[in-house]
C-alpha cells in the first residue's frame, strides 16, 4: 500500500474478504477453560472478526481506504480447517471465481485455519490459476488472545490483495508465500509457515510490499470449475499412506482390495519407500491393479521436496507435501474422468 504506487487499474478498488473460520476467528473466551491456550476455532463471524481485529482503526487501513479501496466481507463457511470438506472447497472456489470476474474487484482475501491452508492453496491455484491476487491468511492465536497475530496478518493480506501480484498466495507473519509452495511446518509458533524450495517470495512490513521473486505458478493453466463434480458426487477416493521403519504393506493391500482410486505415498528422505511398499506397488502395477497415474510419491520431510527420480520409478510430487499431493492426485483423476 504505497500511496505513490496506486494499483495499475484505477477501477479495481474492491477487495473481498471471504471467511471460512480457523483460529483467526477463534475464541478462548467462548470456551472459558482454566487451562491457558485452550480455545475454539471458527467462533467469530466475519463482521465480528473485523471489529475484534481493530484493523479499521489502523493508520495503514485508513491510508488504504483513502486510496479508494473498499472492503467487502462474506462468510463462506465456519469451520476448524482440520474439518475442511469438499463441499466447502467447492463453495469457496465458486465464490472466489465469482468475485474475481467482477471488474471492480482487485483481489480476494480468504481467512482460513492454518491446519489445512496449504491444501486449499494448492486446490484453488490448480482449479482457478487466478490472474488477480487470491490471498489466504490465518492466525496461530485466537482473536481474543492478548498477542493475537490475526490482525496483522489481515492487514498484510489486504496489502497483498491490492497489489499487482497474481495467483494464490498465503500471507503469514509478514511473509508472502506462493500457494503451491506454502506449508505449515510448526504446530504452535507464530512463525509456523514456510515454503519449499525457496522460502517467501515477498514480505510485507508497515504496509509496504517487498517482492523478491516471481510466483512459480505464473503461466500454469487453470483446470476450471467445470472439472469439479457437483456437491452430491464424491471426489476420487485417494488416501495417503506413510512409509516408515518396520512398515508393512497390509494397509496398502486393504485399500487396493477395497477399490481405492489413488494412493499418495508419504516417503522417507528424497522419495524412498520401505521395500515392502515398493515391492507391493510394483506388483500391483505389473498386475494392472494400480496404474502409474494413481500413484504419487511425496516426501514426509518437513522442509524440502523430492528432487530427481528415485530408483523405484514411481511418479513424484516434487515440492508438494503429501497432503497437497493428495489434492493434486484427486484433480488429476478427475481430469481422467475417474471420479
Ligand atoms: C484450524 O486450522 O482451523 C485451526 C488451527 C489454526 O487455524 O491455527
Amino acid at each position: 500500500m504505497n500511496p505513490s504506487a496506486p494499483h495499475s487499474n484505477s477501477y479495481s478498488r474492491h477487495v473481498v474478504m471471504l471467511a471460512t473460520g480457523g483460529t483467526i476467528a477463534g475464541s478462548a473466551l467462548a470456551v472459558n477453560h482454566p487451562q491457558p491456550g485452550v480455545y475454539k476455532a471458527a467462533q467469530l463471524s466475519v463482521q465480528q472478526l473485523l471489529v475484534q481485529s481493530g484493523i479499521e482503526r489502523h493508520l495503514i487501513f485508513q491510508q488504504w481506504r483513502a486510496q479508494g479501496y473498499v472492503l467487502e466481507a462474506e462468510q463462506v463457511a465456519q469451520v476448524d480447517s482440520k474439518d475442511m470438506t469438499q463441499a466447502i472447497w467447492l463453495a469457496l472456489a465458486h465464490s472466489v471465481q465469482h468475485h474475481l470476474q467482477r471488474p471492480e474487484v482487485a483481489g480476494v482475501v480468504i481467512t482460513h485455519g492454518t491446519d489445512t491452508l496449504e491444501e486449499t492453496a494448492v486446490f484453488l491455484q490448480q482449479v482457478l490459476a487466478p490472474a488477480k491476487p487470491v490471498v489466504l491468511t490465518a492466525a496461530m492465536r485466537p482473536s481474543d488472545d492478548l498477542w493475537a497475530d490475526g490482525p496483522q496478518n489481515l492487514l498484510d493480506a489486504l496489502v497483498v490483495a491490492s497489489s499487482d501480484l497474481r495467483g494464490v498466495l498465503a500471507v503469514m507473519n509478514g511473509c508472502v508465500y506462493a500457494g503451491a509452495e506454502v506449508r505449515k511446518w510448526h504446530p504452535w509458533v507464530v512463525d509456523a509457515f514456510g515454503a519449499v524450495p525457496a522460502g517467501p517470495m515477498a514480505r510485507v512490513h508497515q504496509g509496504q510490499l517487498s517482492v523478491y521473486r516471481a510466483c512459480t505458478d505464473a503461466g500454469v493453466l487453470a483446470l476450471g470449475l467445470a472439472l469439479l463434480p457437483p456437491p452430491e458426487q464424491p471426489w476420487p477416493w485417494v488416501e495417503v499412506l506413510a512409509s516408515y521403519a518396520a512398515c508393512s504393506a497390509r494397509a496398502l493391500q486393504c485399500l487396493v482390495d477395497t477399490g481405492v482410486q489413488g494412493v499418495v505415498l508419504s516417503a522417507t528422505g528424497n522419495g524412498t519407500l520401505h521395500e515392502c511398499l515398493e515391492q507391493t506397488v510394483g506388483e500391483y502395477l505389473a498386475q494392472g491393479r494400480l496404474h502409474l497415474n494413481q500413484v504419487l510419491v511425496a516426501t514426509r520431510c518437513a522442509m524440502g521436496g523430492v528432487v530427481g527420480q528415485p530408483s523405484h520409478g514411481f511418479p513424484t510430487a516434487g515440492n508438494l507435501t503429501p497432503a497437497q499431493a493428495r489434492v493434486v492426485l484427486m484433480l488429476n483423476l478427475m481430469q481422467c474422468g475417474d471420479s
